[in-house]
């Protein structure tokens, strides 16, 4: 369960982020949407803690700063140095090691090669990190993250420089891991997660709208969220936003 209230987020004078206001159920997934300097990213360093806030975020119950361990973190591609001298492996067992004091453990070794495997990477286990493509790179740090075995999933536009077979089969994934945790995920591209969303957060700076997809992605508000004019189509009880991708300037 997260709980955030009247939450500002300033750096310096430029105001990222003003009075947003959500409650997310466990086990849920929490889809948020917004024009680039939306303030995702911020939002996202909020709920990890990563940053200086107003207002009240409230984690199980816990200050965001003592619930860490039960949040595991994928940060924005392009806002991390992919060119590091690493295997694969340590790649994924990184954020294991340090939970301990030495050593590798038999089980963080499992954990690591059982999340290889659910994104189709467990055959580049030995490969340099570095030699990968784009979308290859986002596998294992979804990898990476799922390890952790945390209770909330923090993923920072997972989908970027993916394919769409890829897409769909982390959405796949996603889809059966929300029964039993929360995850939160920024993306531009909502359409493959439409049926597994449970809530949806169209950001700007404040709270666009917030609630069920259904709710929330029409025609009016994906307007006033991105300043154009986009077609959004009403499938059953499933709406798609035509063009997929609205990954689109202010
Ligand atoms: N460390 C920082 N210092 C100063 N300004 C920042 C910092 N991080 C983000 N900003 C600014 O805050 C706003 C929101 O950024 P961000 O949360 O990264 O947006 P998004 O993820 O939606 O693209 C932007 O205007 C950005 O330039
Ligand atoms: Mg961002």
């Amino acid at each position: 369960m997260i709980e955030i209230e009247n939450l500002s987020v300033k750096y310096d004078s430029h105001v990222a982020l003003e009075d947003i206001n959500l409650k997310l159920e466990h086990p849920s997934l929490l889809v948020i949407m917004g024009p680039n300097g939306a303030g995702k990213t911020t939002l996202l360093k909020a709920i990890l803690g990563l940053v200086k806030y107003e207002g009240e975020i409230r984690i199980f119950g816990k200050k965001p700063e003592d619930a860490r361990n039960m949040m595991g973190y994928m940060p924005q591609r392009d806002k991390v140095n992919t060119n590091i001298p690493l295997r694969v492996k340590d790649v994924v067992l990184m954020p294991l090691l340090s939970k301990y004091y030495f050593g590798i453990r038999m089980e963080d070794v499992k954990n690591a090669k059982r999340a290889l495997e659910r994104v189709n990477m467990l055959h580049y286990w030995d490969k340099n990190f570095s030699a990968l493509s784009g979308g290859e790179q986002q596998r294992v740090f979804l990898a990476r993250v799922l390890a952790q075995n945390s209770k909330i999933l923090i993923l920072d536009e997972p989908f970027s420089a993916t394919d769409v077979s890829t897409k769909m089969k982390m959405a796949k994934m996603l889809h059966k891991l929300k029964r039993e945790k929360t995850i939160i995920i920024v993306t531009h591209d909502v359409n493959p997660l439409v049926e597994c969303t449970d809530k949806l957060l169209l950001l700007r700076k404040r709270v666009i709208a917030y609630g069920t997809v259904t709710e929330v992605l029409n025609e009016e508000n994906v307007e006033r969220l991105y300043g154009v004019r986009v077609p959004v189509i009403r499938k059953e009880n499933v709406c798609y936003v035509v063009g997929g991708d609205v990954h689109l300037q202010r």
